[in-house]
């Protein structure tokens, strides 16, 4: 199959209108898009992706009165969707028998979100169905923030890529349960802990290590490049692998030497610039011929908490 890359919405709707999988960009990463409603459709993008028939996919709505459809939202939960939709927030939420059991994996939840970029929101309003997209990478590599990473993992798999350039927040959504008294937090992401308390009023809790987590694709080892990545004090990582090709993600520092190249994700001291440039800089290196990545860990305010989560899934493999 050719695989184009354009910004044709109609065209990318025509491809889902005949229940084929097309990737799309969202604010977060790009997804692999197909109709949430089609069985024939899920099943081309759990293939495209080789992903586990286990593991359920995000659902994508044009608007928060379109998640009614598909979703029971409480007080609580509306009260988030107002919040932080479009935006990158995903809410974990009963669903109604109108979505498919395949696009839930069997789960009786459903995971939902509001995408924001303006060509998927005017895709979405275009076609008469919900899209499940799930990241468009293969099964366990890193996220795409670019089309062009798209077509690297997919290429000869899907027809269609719609480049809507750069993604703006880099890291996947937060993913995010309202229960009782508090509020479960599946995946971080764009929207913080803080956040999440200040509008809902209860507290965040963080699922605990789990075999087999409530959100599948949280299984650790994710995300991973194939060069390995040791995370720590990285003066200490440097003199342990000195006979070693190293390039260190960090989040501001230049560390040098005559063995090491540094990737420092932002030069303005800007978390959402460090989330932004994690996934491109990851593959940059993965591309290069680098024995081992040493990353540090970054401050745990704000997204500096989802890039920690990222940079640890993409080491656990390795440990
Ligand atoms: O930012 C994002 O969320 C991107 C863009 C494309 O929207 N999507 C994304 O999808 O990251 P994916 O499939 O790569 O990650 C979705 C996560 C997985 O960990 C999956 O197990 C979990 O959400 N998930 C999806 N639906 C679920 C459900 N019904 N019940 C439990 N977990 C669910
Ligand atoms: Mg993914």
């Amino acid at each position: 199959m050719q695989t184009i890359i354009g910004t044709n919405i109609q065209e990318a709707a025509k491809f889902l209108n005949q229940q084929e999988v097309v990737a799309i960009p969202t604010e977060t990463v790009y997804g692999l898009a197909g109709n949430a409603l089609d069985d024939r459709a899920v099943a081309k993008i759990y293939a495209a992706k080789n992903r586990p028939a286990f593991n359920p996919l995000i659902i994508h709505v044009s608007s928060i009165t379109e998640i009614e459809k598909y979703a029971e939202l409480n007080n609580i939960s509306s009260k988030l969707a107002s919040a932080f939709m479009p935006g990158p927030l995903t809410l974990l939420l009963p669903k109604k028998t109108t979505v498919p059991d395949i696009t839930t994996a069997g789960n009786t939840k459903v995971a939902i979100r509001v995408p924001k970029h303006s060509l998927t929101q005017a895709l979405l309003r275009s076609i008469s169905f919900p899209l499940a997209a799930p990241s468009a990478n293969p099964s366990g590599y890193i996220s795409p923030t670019l089309a062009t990473h798209v077509y690297q993992g997919l290429h000869g798999k899907i027809p269609y890529i719609l480049d809507g350039g750069p993604t703006t927040v880099g890291v996947e959504s937060t993913i995010a349960e309202v229960c009782a008294d508090h509020i479960l937090l599946h995946r971080t992401g764009g929207v913080d802990e803080l956040q999440l308390e200040a509008i809902s009023g209860l507290p965040v809790r963080i699922p605990q290590d789990e075999a087999v987590p409530e959100t599948p694709g949280q299984l650790k080892s994710h995300y991973a490049p194939n060069t390995p990545l040791y995370r720590g004090n990285i003066e200490k990582l440097i003199e342990e692998h000195n006979d070693k090709k190293i390039a260190i993600i960090s989040f501001t520092k230049r560390y040098s030497g005559e063995n090491i190249t540094s990737y420092p994700l932002s030069t303005n001291e800007s978390l959402a610039e460090a989330a932004n440039q994690l996934f491109a800089t990851l593959r940059k290196i993965d591309a290069l011929d680098y024995d081992i990545i040493l990353a540090e860990y970054f401050p745990t305010q704000g997204i500096g908490a989802a890039i920690n989560d990222r940079i640890g899934r993409a080491q656990a493999e390795y440990k």
